[in-house]
């Protein structure tokens, strides 16, 4: 039976440590921290995202400021704003929550913001830095699970370190960051042929597909360490990953809950990368 990963223990700890050092500098040099958050329409899981980005920068003592666009905002509009915060002192962070409205084109958006406050690390600057290794922004999904697969121990070097989902918010970074630390990485993806071979050969396997219940235990090696980032709804209605829980914890050795596992994850590395920010436009370190 495999050991849980308790996401919401590590991502708490994550958070103390921004906390501590955020009014650390706040006493020693007077720094304010400010992260932006923008929102544009009204869609609900959207808004519950925002919401607990601001819920999260009050218990690390930063300022949020929000802004809550109409769905008819034009991308002209939304630009000028993105403007206006990268000139914006107080904010030390931007982010533009996605999806945007269809005539908005999100390229265009990621493109304005200031690559020193994209704590997203979306913008192409920062995409390119974490091909070279050079980089001061991780996303925030991929640097939380590489935090979870630290939480349990298992070193990454030589291990076959396999990635389901190629998108350029997870798996491709994810898959950089893996190597990174010297594993030996196979991305896979929808069209991958022989993808159940591929997984009962990965040491550290992480999915992030975006289909409910995918990998289940017959794919997956004895002990490995098994990463769910899906959010997704089962045949019931029921919040579920991209991992069959029932049948994979009894093949692994770690795996991550949904919920409780990456996705609390996300949002301390979000505060960590607008405490980096501060820290770079402050030029602390
Ligand atoms: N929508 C869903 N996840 C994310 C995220 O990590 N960042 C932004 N900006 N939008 C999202």
């Amino acid at each position: 039976m495999a050991q849980i990963i308790d996401g919401k223990a590590v991502s708490s700890s994550v958070k103390e440590e921004v906390a501590a050092e955020a009014a650390r500098l706040k006493e020693e040099k007077g720094l304010k921290i400010g992260l932006a958050v923008v929102i544009v329409g009204d869609d609900p899981a959207s808004r519950v995202y925002v919401n607990n980005k601001k819920k999260a920068c009050e218990a690390v003592g930063f300022q949020s400021f929000e802004y809550a666009l109409d769905a008819s905002t034009t991308q002209e509009q939304l630009l000028d704003l993105v403007q206006v915060l990268n000139r914006d002192d107080r904010v030390n962070g931007i982010l533009v929550q996605l999806p945007l409205p269809k005539h908005i084109d999100e390229k265009a958006v990621i493109d304005a913001i200031s690559p020193d406050k994209d704590v997203d690390a979306f913008h192409p600057v920062n995409v390119g830095k974490i091909m070279i290794g050079e980089y001061s922004f991780l996303p925030c999904t991929p640097a939380g699970v590489m935090r979870l697969i630290e939480s349990t121990g298992v070193d990454i070097t030589g291990k076959n370190c396999v990635v389901i989902g190629r998108s350029n918010i997870v798996g491709k970074p994810q898959a950089m960051l893996l190597l990174q630390k010297n594993g030996t990485v196979t991305i896979c993806h929808s069209k991958t042929k022989n993808l159940k071979e591929i997984c009962l050969n990965a040491d550290i396997l992480v999915v992030a597909i975006g289909r409910a219940k995918f990998v289940t235990g017959d794919m997956i090696k004895e002990g490995a360490v098994v990463i769910d980032v899906g959010m997704d709804r089962d045949e019931n209605g029921k919040l579920c990953g991209d991992v069959d829980f029932e049948s994979a914890e009894k093949k692994a050795g770690y795996i991550t809950p949904v919920p409780g596992g990456v996705g609390p994850m996300t949002i301390a590395m979000l505060m960590k990368n607008t405490l980096t920010a501060a820290k770079q436009q402050a030029g602390i370190e």
